[in-house]
């Protein structure tokens, strides 16, 4: 197993849209292993492959307080949506940066496991959000990219300043 090193936005390889999955072979479940392994030391609650630059459709999420809930997501895709929520999103991409995003309350969502088995998962709360956040990942999309323009200009102009601040 090996630690991942993760992609920080602004990095434009976060915009790369990820490709479908087609092999469920060794390489694959290693490179889902590293995935959950980078994701509880870091520690997070979800991790999509194009963190971690590579630009396949390949999710991990752990959101029990225990981390023995692993999920892995190949290849999502949502069947439905239902109801609206607000929930407050950070990222393992956009350290330090927390804020609100709507989105789904409950989504139907059908994946591949790393075996290429087929399942459905039924979630709602927080698992719904993220998953939405993940699969956003997949399209080369950043939470903070559904905010409004003005609040990602002040992000990236923290972000920047951070990284002065380290520099130094
Ligand atoms: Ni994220």
């Amino acid at each position: 197993m090996a630690l991942l090193s993760i992609l920080h936005y602004p990095d434009p390889r976060l915009h790369k849209v990820a490709a479908r999955v087609e092999l469920f072979d060794d390489a694959l479940r290693t490179l889902v292993r590293d995935m959950a392994e980078t994701m509880y030391a870091a520690p997070g609650v979800g991790l999509a492959a194009t963190q971690v630059d590579v630009h396949k459709q390949v999710i991990v999420i752990d959101v029990s307080e225990t981390h023995d809930d692993l999920k892995v997501l190949i290849n999502p895709r949502i069947l439905s949506t239902a109801g609206t929520q607000t929930c407050e999103e950070g990222c393992l991409s956009v350290p330090g940066v927390y804020e609100d995003v709507r989105r789904a309350e409950r989504v139907l969502v059908e994946a591949e496991n790393a075996d290429g088995r087929t399942y459905a998962i039924e979630a709602e709360g927080l698992l719904a959000v993220c998953i939405q956040h993940e699969m956003d990942h997949l399209k080369g999309k950043v939470f903070v990219e559904h905010l409004s323009r003005l609040k990602q200009m002040r992000i990236r102009s923290k972000i920047e300043k951070d990284a002065r601040r380290k520099a130094a």
